[in-house]
């Protein structure tokens, strides 16, 4: 969900509008804005798209100097207008916006009912909104002080009060929260695309802290009440960074991104005069790198894929074992780990509250736990002991791409980087790999110029209902994330293996006409792959090889068609194989009219469990 808050002398409901606008890939089942007007706090919601809260209000516009908003994503009720936030309490005074799930709100709402309260929502967050009102006292801050205490869960707060018009208190648990700072105004956001547009000077609060904003001034304090002072950061993002800059879709935009995303992520950590990889942010000694006897990634959706890539990356040039696993099962089977494992969560937006649970108990066992994360003031980049940026730059789409290649990048830097502390690679070795890596930039832009071949092929599995991707070692990671990409925003089922594995079951399913993706770039097991290949074509499949060119016309004999990516080391191939895989589903969702950037049921950043 997202979180906008404002209170200065501009047109609040154009604010809050505009912000949650920049927040609608957090949470789009509706939205709805509390404006403080002058004749009391009103609150206007939707069920839907924005657009649909922009309609009503454009009907009945609301005028004021302090408001609150939000962008829903359901987790506790369905979708519906009742359902949205902002929320308020019986006696229509207070108004509350929330991220993130009050586990106890049930009983909490039990008590409160027993003393007369009436619920108009099936959510947890209306019990705050009633809390706040029966615990009131005159003084907002210590009554929402006060709430918290009862409260268990993870929660971001906007609260806004008709008793002190004055003021907006925002508190963060366990849920991303920052604050704006004007002139004459101030902000709150869940994340910083909502207030870009009016300020760049922001605060980002820590778990269990909260702030009061007026007017003039913003008070930082713990959620205890004591003071505290923090530096100010400068948000160095242009506005236009976050927008869709010419292309159709957010997706395409952050696809044709990526030569830049690779560059800027390698950028500084690879020494063009030593050729050697430096990493001077990593607080790990070079003591404790040579004494790490495993390794194990944890992540979520693409950043697991990316994981997945990682794991082979790190065992290659390393040889160390390393396995690579969901955060949510992770987290549940008492996971083995000494001060010798090297814990690495990856994590797009870095609050996944899935991956950010894992990393508490990785390091509550006594892992050391680096982070790989696009978003360096995330929960997940400031609990880490370590952090490795990717300099992907926001990404707006819901399915990931730059920030998944990103990710490749970073774990081969590392892998790299590892290698050359504890002597596995050779100087040459590493030299050789890291010219590898500087190239792939314009080898994407290359694949990028003949996106149109991957859009008819595109057109052509759209009519399906079910496909296979196949592939051996890093193809196999390849065709997983491939498959999901597609699934994600084509709703086309497919199905993602082990080409070696197919015969052991899967197989029943392969009949006249289904399409196959057949990756085929590792070398060492291509000969295994078109075996792979044939069983499937004896059994009528339609097969779309994606190779090096080098092996297009030998392939020609055993697939119907082929494209060919530009050749690279083994260990890159997925940073150029999956950009095919990426277009190849954006075009199949724009062939078949769906919505590429917000798929449905999906979220950007999920913040729950
Ligand atoms: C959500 C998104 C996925 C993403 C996953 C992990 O489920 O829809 O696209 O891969 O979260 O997100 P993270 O921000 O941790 O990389």
């Amino acid at each position: 969900c997202g979180i906008v808050g404002y209170i200065g002398n501009k047109n609040t409901q154009s604010v809050l509008v505009e912000g949650l606008k920049k927040l609608e890939y957090r949470g789009y089942d509706s939205a709805g804005i509390a404006v403080f007007t002058p004749e009391g706090l009103q609150i206007t919601k939707a069920l839907g798209r924005l657009a649909n809260l922009e309609a009503k209000l454009d009907g009945a516009p609301l005028v004021g100097n302090a408001g609150i908003g939000h962008t829903r994503w359901a987790t506790h009720g369905k979708p519906s207008d009742e359902n949205s936030h902002p929320h308020t309490d019986g006696s229509q005074k207070f108004s509350v916006v929330h991220n993130g799930i009050i586990e106890n709100y049930l009983d909490l709402k039990d008590e409160l009912m027993a003393q007369g309260h009436t619920f108009t929502s099936e959510t947890d967050t209306e019990v705050i909104s009633h809390l706040i009102a029966r615990e009131y006292n005159g003084d907002i801050v210590k009554t929402v002080q006060k709430v918290i205490t009862l409260l268990r869960g993870a929660f971001a707060l906007g609260v806004l009060t008709e008793h002190e018009p004055e003021k907006l208190v925002a508190v963060r648990q366990a849920s991303p929260l920052i604050i704006g700072i004007g002139e004459g105004e101030n902000f709150i956001g869940s994340d910083i695309p909502a207030i870009l547009e009016h300020t760049r000077n922001v605060y980002i609060l820590n778990d269990g802290e909260m702030a009061v904003l007026t007017h003039d001034a913003v008070e930082l304090m713990t959620i205890e009440g004591n003071f505290i002072s923090r530096e100010m950061i400068r948000v160095d993002w242009d506005a236009v960074t976050a927008e869709k800059g010419g292309f159709e879709h957010f997706m395409l935009k952050e696809i044709h991104e990526q030569p830049k995303a690779y560059r800027d992520t390698m950028l500084g950590r690879i020494d063009n005069e030593t050729k050697k990889v430096q990493l001077p942010e990593l607080k790990m000694t070079e003591e404790q790198i040579k004494n790490i006897r495993n390794v194990q990634i944890i992540a979520c959706g693409t950043a697991y894929h990316a994981g997945l890539v990682g794991r082979t990356v790190i065992e290659q040039l390393v040889r160390i074992p390393v396995e690579t696993d969901v955060a949510s099962e992770y987290r549940y089977r008492s996971p083995i780990v000494s001060k010798d494992t090297l814990v690495i969560v990856v994590s797009q937006s870095g609050e996944t509250a899935d991956t950010l649970a894992a990393l508490r108990e990785a390091q509550s066992n006594g892992a050391h736990v680096l982070a790989i994360t696009n978003v360096v003031g995330s929960s997940i980049a400031r609990d880490a002991d370590d952090v490795i940026a990717t300099l992907a730059g926001p990404e707006i789409a819901v399915a990931s791409t730059k920030a998944y290649t990103s990710q490749l990048i970073a774990f081969n830097l590392l892998g790299l980087y590892l290698a050359q502390v504890r002597g596995t690679q050779t100087a040459e070795e590493i030299a050789h790999t890291l010219a590898a890596m500087q190239a792939l930039p314009e080898q994407v832009e290359s694949m990028l110029e003949q996106a149109e071949a991957i859009k008819g092929y595109a057109e052509q599995i759209s009519k399906h209902e079910h496909l296979f991707f196949i592939g051996r070692g890093l193809d196999y990671a390849v065709a997983q994330e491939g498959s999901l990409k597609l699934k994600e925003i084509s709703y086309i089922h497919s199905e993602a293996y082990a080409a070696g594995e197919l015969k052991h079951g899967t197989l029943a399913l392969i009949e006249d006409g289904i399409p196959v993706i057949a990756l085929a770039t590792q070398e060492n097991v291509l000969e295994k792959t078109v075996s792979n290949i044939k069983e499937v074509k004896a059994r009528g499949a339609d097969v779309l090889a994606i190779t090096y060119e080098e092996h297009v016309a030998p392939l020609l004999k055993s697939v119907d068609q082929a494209f060919a990516i530009p050749k690279t080391l083994p260990l890159l191939s997925p940073a150029l194989s999956v950009v095919a895989l990426q277009l190849l589903a954006y075009y199949a969702s724009l062939a078949l009219g769906h919505d590429v950037d917000k798929p449905r049921n999906l979220a950007k950043s999920v913040t729950v469990e």
